[in-house]
């Protein structure tokens, strides 16, 4: 059994094997203003960006698990992957709901953007009619399986993040960090779905790190891309151009508002190792501890 120091002074156990299931959650974002850590508004737009990439992207990983299931024959894994696809089918939700009654609701279009990221997520990475051989159709599945998994690195990575950050101290909206933590427990607590489902797919070691050299950039850019967009829409931003845009948000991760370049890039890295899992990256008990009493979970459960 594994010793966690985290939460504080508290020395937790993690759990082992969890049965994942989707918690229903509840936002009021009547009282949420598009910029939520009102001191810090760039880090602000760029986890909005992140908002905006999410549904279209967790859609995208439900139709290829929905997709992937029909050949899983492991019923623990099975188990685990219609855990997944219910967890992920509330992220999407309740991220577009924020899009809705946060940002468009104050007069910003997001439209473009989501329509660009449908695109990304449903032309180039959902299922392709073209492909005639069933091999062909494997071949593409699996390499979706492999995308998917470096993805949920990167979001067990900064799950992880959102909930060990000093984000309060920002002037906070607690429905939105609270929006974002929930979402952060969930990834890590599922975090070794998508790379057991890669692992079991045959994903294999060389294809593991080819699509993080690939994904890590293109992930970078199209939040740096997203912050813009919402950056352009902000009265009180008047100086949006990259280089600006840029340094703030290397400002913004220097005071702790956004995770770090280094230790994101040292995590990716991480997949390079021959016996790679994401186990260590976050805890399972501080995950579940956050999730019972998260106040969005809490509110349905009551
Ligand atoms: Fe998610
Ligand atoms: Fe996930």
């Amino acid at each position: 059994m594994k010793l966690l120091p985290k939460l504080g002074r508290r020395v937790v156990t993690e759990p082992g094997e969890v049965a994942l299931h989707a918690r229903n959650v509840r936002f009021d974002w009547s009282k949420t203003a598009p910029v939520w850590m009102k001191d810090e508004p760039v880090a602000s737009h760029v986890l909005n960006a992140l908002s905006m990439l999410l549904p279209e992207g967790e859609r995208m990983f439900l139709v290829t698990f929905g997709e992937a299931l029909e050949l899983v024959k492991d019923e623990k894994l099975r188990e685990a992957m219609i855990g997944f696809i219910g967890q992920e089918s509330m992220h999407a939700e309740s991220h577009n709901g924020a899009l809705e009654e946060v940002l468009t609701a104050h007069g910003i279009d997001v439209e473009p953007y989501v329509r660009q990221t449908e695109y990304i997520f449903r032309k180039t990475l959902g299922p392709r009619d073209d492909l005639t051989t069933e091999a062909a159709r494997q071949q593409h599945l699996v390499e979706r399986l492999g995308f998917i998994a470096t993805l949920e690195h990167f979001f067990a990575f900064l799950g992880d993040w959102i909930l060990n950050a000093d984000l309060e101290r920002f002037d906070t909206d607690p429905q939105m960090l609270d929006l974002f933590r929930w979402h952060g427990a969930e990834e890590v607590e599922h975090r070794m779905v998508a790379h057991d489902v890669a692992e079991y797919f045959s994903v294999g070691y060389v294809r593991r790190c080819a699509l993080m050299l690939v994904v890590f950039p293109i992930f970078i850019a199209l939040l740096v891309r997203g912050t813009k967009y919402l950056a352009h829409q902000d009265p009180n931003l008047p100086n949006h151009r990259y280089p600006m845009l840029i340094l703030r948000i290397f400002a913004a991760m220097w005071r702790g508002a956004l995770p770090g370049i280094p230790s994101l890039l040292y995590s990716a890295l991480t997949v390079f190792k021959p016996a790679y899992t994401p186990e260590p990256v976050g805890s399972s008990a501080q995950a579940i501890a956050y999730l019972a009493q998260s106040p969005a979970a809490r509110m349905m459960a009551s």
